[in-house]
């Protein structure tokens, strides 16, 4: 049995749409101005007409198994933390399971909010030490941009579309997801909701006319909310985790709004550059947040072998939840960034030969993070 879980690899996926704030402000009433100033926000990514929450879970699945040089063979769990779900059933997990041929994995989604990606982290992390699972996929993927009302400048500013996923491993060796913690309080279900399209209320005519199957939001008292459980969600599970503040090299909040991210650091009495942001150029994601942010994170240094790092979020629930992970693996791990770009352009070709490049793609990743991991060593 491993006593620890650790994150082996990870990547990420988002489309190559970009939506900034002066284009938003062609159709609906608002300004780049109030947009950044309100929340931080300057662009976000929106996903074509062939690509959904499923495609880009796969292409960030694929880069995490790629990075952890792991064939998808021995992953024996998938999660897909989502409120985007590619239908309603089967699970959006189940068609990753397939695409991938994870052929002995279980599979299933798990609807947390923008707090997804963390309840998956935590169910998880806590299934490989218990010996139950040794390998598994943690995916955070949205398509918010199929649910916003294009005409709600509350609410339509602020989402985009993507996908992060991690792949955890158990091992002996002290480290990884060190303390995480999961909370909910149904009682501000309302706050945050799309009224229609579940058994409650199916969808009919008069739904759609009265636009019940968009998001919903009290913007305010989900930021009244939000400042509330972020600092107390750090706070807790780094006392969990047997650290002081001091000891956090790096914190990765969700990425809603960076006004909350500011309150969060003055509650802390935490500098802001010890808060990794990227909400500028995604916007707020949803579950896809945290992990689009860890990816940046150590693509950019920010996030070092050994660092220990606090990620923590709240969303649609309500939800809020967090965790502590020592960074652990090595540097050498990261490849190339020419193979990164390689990659990226064969998006662009027809989607049989993209495939097949991408079967070759990963043939040839798995054997490079071979080579850099015994070098490493
Ligand atoms: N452009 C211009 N004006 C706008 C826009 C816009 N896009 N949106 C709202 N306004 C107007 C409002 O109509 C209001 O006008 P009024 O005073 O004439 O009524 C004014 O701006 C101020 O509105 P507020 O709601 O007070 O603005 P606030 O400063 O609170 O910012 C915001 C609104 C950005 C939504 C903020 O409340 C917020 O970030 N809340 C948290 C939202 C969040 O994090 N949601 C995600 C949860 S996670 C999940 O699970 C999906």
């Amino acid at each position: 049995m491993a006593h620890y879980a650790h994150i082996i690899g990870w990547g990420m996926a988002v489309p190559h749409r970009v939506v900034t704030n002066h284009e938003l402000a062609q159709f609906v009433e608002t300004s780049d101005e109030w947009i950044v100033t309100r929340t931080g926000i300057r662009e976000r990514r929106i996903a074509g007409p062939y690509e959904s929450t499923a495609t880009l879970s796969i292409a960030a699945s694929e880069e995490a198994l790629a990075v952890a040089g792991i064939s998808p063979r021995d992953v024996d769990l998938i999660l897909v933390a989502t409120v985007t779900p590619e239908h309603l059933f089967p699970s959006t997990a189940c068609l990753v399971q397939d695409a991938l041929g994870a052929t002995k994995a279980g599979a299933f989604d798990l609807l947390a909010g923008c707090s997804g990606f963390i309840y998956a982290l935590h169910i998880a992390a806590a299934a490989i030490r218990s010996g139950m699972h040794q390998v598994a996929l943690v995916i955070g993927a949205e398509t918010l941009s199929r649910i916003v009302n294009w005409r709600d400048r509350n609410t339509c500013v602020l989402f985009g579309d993507g996908a992060g996923a991690v792949v955890l491993k158990g091992s002996d060796m002290p480290g990884g997801i060190l303390a995480s913690m999961i909370r909910a309080d149904g009682s501000g279900a309302e706050l945050l909701i799309i009224p229609a399209g579940g058994s409650r209320f199916p969808i009919s005519e008069s739904a759609v006319r009265d636009g019940c199957h968009f998001i919903r939001m009290n913007g305010r008292e989900v930021f009244r909310f939000a400042t509330r459980v972020m600092e107390k969600a750090t706070r807790e599970v780094v006392a969990q985790a047997g650290l002081r503040l001091e000891d956090v090299d790096l914190i990765i909040p969700h990425q809603a709004n960076i006004r909350i991210i500011e309150t969060a650091a003055k509650g802390l009495g935490l500098p802001m550059d010890r808060f990794f942001v990227n909400i500028d150029r995604y916007g707020n994601t949803s579950a896809a947040s945290i992990p689009i942010a860890l990816c940046e994170a150590v693509q950019q240094r920010r996030l070092n072998p050994g660092d220990r790092a606090v990620m923590v979020a709240f969303g649609a629930g309500l939800t809020w939840a967090a965790a502590v992970v020592q960074w652990g693996a090595p540097q050498a791990r990261l490849r190339p960034p020419w193979l990164e770009r390689l990659k990226r352009i064969t998006l662009y070709l027809p989607a049989q030969l993209h495939s097949r490049l991408m079967r070759f793609w990963r043939h040839l990743d798995a054997r490079l993070s071979r080579i850099l991991r015994q070098q490493g060593e």
